[in-house]
């Protein structure tokens, strides 16, 4: 006989009861070993979502998520580690420029990532354009690059928080991916499990983020915040806006052009401000207060780091990056200011371009995607090239074309325009 059975956890959170301790760490063990059935565990996410969850029952369900698989030990590198993870946005390449920036300040930066589902991009599916670059590292592999060069970028093994693994797919056909104590707890466990010293977290807010608005928004924050130092990690969390998409492109092949850019001393301003901000809170994370990240952009240092983390996992930085067979323009209907451009449309026709997936199996277009020319706030003139859609199918133009309508605004020239903040907030 077990000490509890999974009817017995529905109906306790069903009837809007706090779980026990003992309630979370036998559903959790249970469910990843099999012994609680998918749809029990389905009628227990939901009635998390309806119900909720307090912090204690969080931070347990978390722990329970952790217990259910490895965790990693940096603690043999002779520096400090620091990590970011983003909620997810449209044209968020951040992490391509942020991790051998960081490396090139002295604070090694285990990025563990993954591939994009829906209308967000994947870190690993943009890299992955990068001819002969591999994602797959064994954890000896990784943890002599940290050591080296200081800054890896791969895919999680199947051995972090397998628990969550199970669950993120549950939920993902179940209507369950919404709630707040469900995503906090997926994203800590892996993170917790990691094992990295600190960590920023990015959470974004607006049209093409999982959060629409900013109350949800600070509450995951918040609530990931808390799990973190809870558990140890030293966080903080940035809540930002994505109701425009970041930089100047979203796709795989030409985000990593951009990041390069970046990475060269130029690139958008948006992805620089981004990518300094996030940079500095990961170095004061891991205690680094003397060095200005600008100044290693400025001086080619984080470029270095670029180049050596791409050829340590056997890519060529060097190397020409994809083209698209097919490119078409949308111009600009009208003289006058830009004053949207909306994050979701621009994700959604890219996806649709084919730089990103519908099923987890599927493969992606490395040079797919859409180029924005300008940027809210920027003057046009009717006819000029306002996007550029890139792929290798052009049966996929007239759908994308149909998801940017309506998905940005051309004002009279005159019309005054109020750039909304970057960076909307700091959760420590
Ligand atoms: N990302 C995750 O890893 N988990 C969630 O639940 C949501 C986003």
């Amino acid at each position: 006989m077990s000490e509890h059975d999974a009817v017995e956890v529905i109906l306790a959170k069903r009837d809007g009861h706090e779980l026990s301790e003992s309630q979370i760490d036998w559903v959790v063990a249970a469910y990843t070993r099999g012994d609680v059935a998918e749809e029990q565990m389905s009628a227990l996410a939901m009635a998390i979502l309806l119900n909720g969850m307090d912090r204690r029952e969080i931070a347990r369900w978390t722990a329970a998520m952790i217990a259910s698989g490895e965790r990693m030990d940096f603690s043999s590198l002779s520096r400090p580690t620091s990590d970011k993870h983003s909620t997810g946005g449209v044209g968020d390449k951040i992490t391509l420029p942020l991790a051998p920036l960081v490396a090139a300040c002295g604070v090694a930066v285990p990025q563990l990532s993954g591939r994009g589902l829906g209308h967000t991009g994947g870190t690993l599916d943009k890299l992955e354009s990068i001819p002969g670059w591999r994602a797959a590292l064994s954890t000896e592999e990784m943890l002599a690059q940290l050591e080296d060069v200081g800054a890896v970028i791969c895919a999680a093994g199947d051995g972090l928080a397998p628990a969550d693994k199970k669950l993120y797919a549950l939920r993902d056909v179940t209507g369950t991916v919404e709630a707040i104590p469900l995503i906090a707890s997926s994203i800590m466990s892996k993170k917790i499990a990691e094992g990295t010293g600190s960590l920023v977290l990015d959470v974004k807010v607006g049209t093409g983020a999982f959060m629409k608005d900013q109350a949800r928004a600070r509450e995951l924050a918040e609530t990931m915040v808390a799990l973190g130092t809870g558990a140890g990690v030293r966080t903080v969390a940035l809540l930002t806006d994505m109701s425009t998409p970041l930089g100047l492109s979203a796709g795989n092949g030409i985000e990593v052009a951009e990041s390069v850019e970046v990475l060269a001393g130029g690139g958008p301003a948006d992805v620089v401000e981004l990518t300094l901000a996030l940079a500095r809170e990961m170095l004061a994370g891991a205690g680094v207060t003397d060095v200005d990240p600008a100044d290693r952009l400025a001086d080619g240092s984080a470029m270095d780091a670029w180049v050596r983390m791409i050829r340590a996992q056997g890519g060529d930085p060097q190397a020409a990056l994809p083209i698209a067979r097919e490119s078409h323009v949308v111009t600009a209907p009208a003289d006058g200011v830009l004053t949207r451009l909306d994050a979701m449309a621009v994700g959604l026709a890219a996806w649709r371009l084919g730089a990103g997936r519908a099923r987890k199996e599927d493969p992606v277009q490395a040079a797919a995607g859409v180029r924005w020319h300008a940027r809210p706030g920027d003057m046009v003139r009717a006819g000029q090239p306002l996007l550029t859609l890139l792929t290798d199918e052009p049966e996929r133009f007239e759908r994308a074309r149909a998801t940017l309508e309506g998905g940005y605004d051309v004002a009279p020239a005159g019309t005054s325009y109020t750039p909304s903040p970057l960076v909307i907030d700091r959760i420590s």
